[in-house]
């Protein structure tokens, strides 16, 4: 069982706002901000490079903690700098080639798209999306049709996506993918740290996340899985002196493991801090911030549909923590400016349709408001959203 007011007795920020942007960038909990500040400050008294000597043990746990965290083995972890970076450094090292398909979903986001396209014009690689099913979620019997063409090389889409939609079924998508021989990369952005992924269970060959999000670690941070196997074949698109050494003027050799896919230079502090948001998180338990999430996001879901002139915009059999709508007749920048500027300060984000086009234009939407839940917010902050959405609806 979850003891709620120590979560939010360990998160100074909640004393300050009513924070529903759990998508955007969580709060920090206090083990986090004092791993990160207490580094800085051992790098403002000995130096950066004798920080980081001094902290190299606690640096290795971090890739201990990650493995724990998803059901890895520690030298399959890289650290990298965002999610984004983590999907780049293995889509672009995959050797795909002229034809070669390339299956996706309309969940897509689009710093995932914009690569798609690249290489399409690049190379001529074909872009193929699958079709949803009457849920919502990708349709498994498209997928495996799908699959069946000669071409089809590469299965990647979101976990969950940016402004939430389903919890994609993602073992039985890799059991699909693994059984075709196509590679599974998996964008876990909004997953981690809000749900219990296992790519073990999974059987996705590749996983990307990023730290300031569900998993409540610093900004600037976030890191890549990729399975031993295909690691070893691949030879990651940016090289630098970590990543592989010089034998001679003439020669390099790859370093083994995920870390070829790193580069040298990184945010030490912020890479602690990620580790001990992982170690906090595993400490709650993922199963129990999960189940928590999902029962917050219900009851706000079930509460917004009461207020009149608010449409829910969610779907899927399984829904996460990331709570979208709109309200007719105002637009969600509005919400959100008017929601952050009340005494209690509640914060939600909107989602545009640049982030997730596909998506948001099959459904006719070009921005909704999204309210992501964690596990440390209360029944109170979500009847003083509600309460203001209604106040807000009334005026318009
Ligand atoms: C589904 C999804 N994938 C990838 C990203 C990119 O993450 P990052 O900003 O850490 O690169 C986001 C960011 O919002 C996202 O929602």
């Amino acid at each position: 069982m979850l003891n709620v007011e120590q979560l939010r007795a360990d998160t100074p920020g909640t004393a300050d706002v009513v924070h529903l942007n759990n998508a955007g960038a969580s709060l920090m909990p206090n083990v986090v901000i004092d791993t990160v500040m207490a580094h800085l400050q051992c790098e403002t008294r000995i130096g950066g490079y004798e920080a980081a000597a001094a902290a190299d043990a606690r640096l290795e746990d971090v890739y201990a903690s990650i493995a724990r965290l998803i059901g890895a083995m520690p030298d399959e972890i890289a650290v990298v700098e965002n999610a984004t970076r983590a999907w780049d450094m293995v889509f672009y090292s995959l050797p795909l080639k002229l034809g070669d398909i390339v299956l996706t979903s309309t969940t897509e986001y689009a710093g995932n798209f914009i690569p798609y396209l690249q290489l399409k014009r690049r190379l001529g690689i074909e872009i193929v999306v699958v079709e949803n099913d009457p849920g919502g979620q990708i349709c498994m019997d498209d997928l495996r049709r799908k699959l069946q063409h000669p071409r089809a090389k590469l299965v990647t889409l979101p976990v969950i996506g940016t402004n939430g939609g389903p919890v994609q079924p993602v073992e039985a998508i890799g059991k699909e993918a693994r059984q075709a021989g196509a590679w599974f990369l998996l964008d876990a952005c909004q997953g981690i740290g809000q749900l219990p992924l296992d790519v073990q269970k999974i059987g996705c060959h590749a996983l990307t996340a990023t730290s300031r999000k569900y998993l409540r670690g610093p900004r600037g941070m976030g890191f890549l899985y990729v399975e031993r196997d295909l690691c070893s074949q691949l030879e990651p698109a940016f090289l630098d002196l970590h990543a592989a050494h010089l034998r001679g003027p003439d020669s390099f050799e790859l370093r083994n493991g995920a870390r070829r896919f790193e580069n040298w230079e990184c945010n030490i502090a912020a890479k602690l801090g990620m580790g001990a948001a992982v170690e906090y998180a595993l400490s709650i338990g993922m199963d129990a911030i999960w189940t928590r999430i999902q029962m917050l996001a219900h009851a706000l879901r079930a509460q917004l549909r009461d207020v009149d002139g608010v449409r829910l915009q969610d779907v899927g059999a399984i829904q996460s923590g990331i709570v979208t709508f709109t309200c007719d007749g105002i637009d969600p920048d509005d919400i959100k400016r008017k929601l952050a500027s009340l005494p209690e300060r509640i914060n939600v984000s909107c989602s545009t349709d640049t982030s997730t086009m596909l998506d948001m234009r099959a459904r006719g939407l070009k921005s909704v408001v999204r309210a992501s839940v964690h596990a440390y917010n209360v029944q109170d902050e979500i009847d003083a959203l509600v309460y203001a959405i209604n106040e807000i609806s009334l005026r318009r």
